[in-house]
């Protein structure tokens, strides 16, 4: 296998943001400083440096700290830890939420809480490393599903029925850019007596009605989310949203939450204010599926293929390592900015662009895209 090292600094750029929401700044290998179109972060909505989500983060700042201080149940919680939870309870019709410094944490907290050594939790084989951490460190013995399939999930479930089982998956998968059909996945659970848990990360904000997640329709069936401020809502931070019981078995009892220091109050803050910007225009989320859409037709129509998906997440599988760099840097060349992904992250051989659909990119962005693609 031509294995690439991974490296943090890419050579010598160091990226910093530009005036231009769509920009980011950096330098390229011979030191010219060049700035590039960002088709890469998850800030889907572009809220990321809104004045509006800064202002907000600025206030609380001066009122309420830069940090918290310390964790929730000591001296960390502040009121706009409370309005924050309020306010997701309300817009997600949940009973309950529980903030995390960060959407590894909640998931771990989460696993923990749901499961051990008598549990089976069955996973679809993509999930997230923060939610097989949380497994692990609960000693539930962890079953796999292939991708989105359904049928393999039901024989899985069928022979774990009789320990404790536990289903887990995402509803926006952060490397593909695929959904599960969440209802079926609901119905089976229900039929075989398994809590079903999902990762809320890459949806909530864009996807489902009025971008509050592709859960919200069906939580009568999926009891328990978690969600993050690190990506639509373009800030840091995250949650678990349940019952009142599961809420309060967290609070009393999980390490993750009680051991740690609470949300940075500013991030809250921007948080809130994200979540006030996503009320206020409840047809961002559609817009951008609709765009999403667009890009994805035009690269397929150059004979690219993208896996199945409705959301801003579009992964153009390339192949070798040597291959996805080489397509990276022809971006870069352009003005755009996309990174290479490749194996540990995702399966040998599947090495990808990951391009990202956000909120309001300059017009010319897909003709340039596909321009470097060129056809396949
Ligand atoms: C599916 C998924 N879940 C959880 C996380 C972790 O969220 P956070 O970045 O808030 O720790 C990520 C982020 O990479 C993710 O992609």
């Amino acid at each position: 296998m031509n294995k690439i090292p991974l490296t943090r600094k890419r050579k010598i750029r160091i990226w910093e943001h530009a005036n231009d929401l769509h920009l980011f700044n950096g330098f390229s290998e011979d030191q010219n400083k060049i700035s590039l179109i960002d088709l890469a972060s998850n800030d889907y909505l572009c809220l990321n440096r809104d004045p509006r989500l800064i202002n907000a983060a600025n206030r609380v700042m001066s009122s309420q700290g830069i940090g918290s201080g310390g964790s929730h149940l000591v001296t960390g919680s502040r009121p706009i830890h409370y309005e924050l939870e309020n306010a997701l309870g309300k817009w997600l019709n949940r009973e309950h939420i529980l903030l995390f410094p960060s959407g590894f944490q909640a998931n771990l907290a989460a696993l923990n809480a749901l499961a051990n050594r008598k549990t089976v939790v069955i996973a679809d084989k993509l999930v997230h490393h923060s939610l097989l951490v949380g497994v692990k460190a609960s000693g539930a013995k962890l079953k796999r599903f292939a991708h989105n399939d359904l049928n393999e999930l039901e024989k899985v479930l069928r022979l774990s029925q009789h320990h404790n089982p536990v289903v887990i998956t995402e509803s926006l998968f952060s490397m593909e850019g695929t959904s599960p059909n969440l209802k079926g996945m609901a119905k089976l659970c229900e039929k075989f007596g398994a809590i079903f848990f999902v990762d809320e990360a890459h949806a909530l904000g864009v996807m489902g009605s009025k971008g509050r997640g592709m859960c919200y329709e069906l939580s009568d069936s999926i009891k328990i989310i978690s969600g993050t401020f690190g990506k639509a809502f373009g800030c840091g931070g995250a949650f678990i949203a349940s019952n009142k019981a599961f809420g309060e078995h967290l609070i009393q009892t999980s390490g993750p939450f009680r051991y740690t220091t609470a949300l940075a109050p500013p991030l809250a803050a921007g948080s809130l204010e994200a979540l006030r910007l996503i009320q206020e225009n409840p047809t961002w989320g559609e817009e951008l599926l609709k765009e999403a859409k667009k890009w994805r037709n035009r690269i397929s129509s150059k004979g690219w293929s993208c896996p199945p998906g409705n959301g801003p997440i579009l992964s153009i599988v390339v192949g070798t390592d040597k291959e996805s760099l080489y397509y990276q840097k022809k971006l870069e060349k352009n003005g755009l900015l996309s990174v290479a992904i490749r194996p540990p992250t995702v399966p040998e051989g599947t090495a990808r662009l990951r391009i990202v659909v956000r909120r309001n990119l300059p017009h010319d962005s897909l003709e340039k895209l596909i321009f470097c693609l060129g056809a396949k």
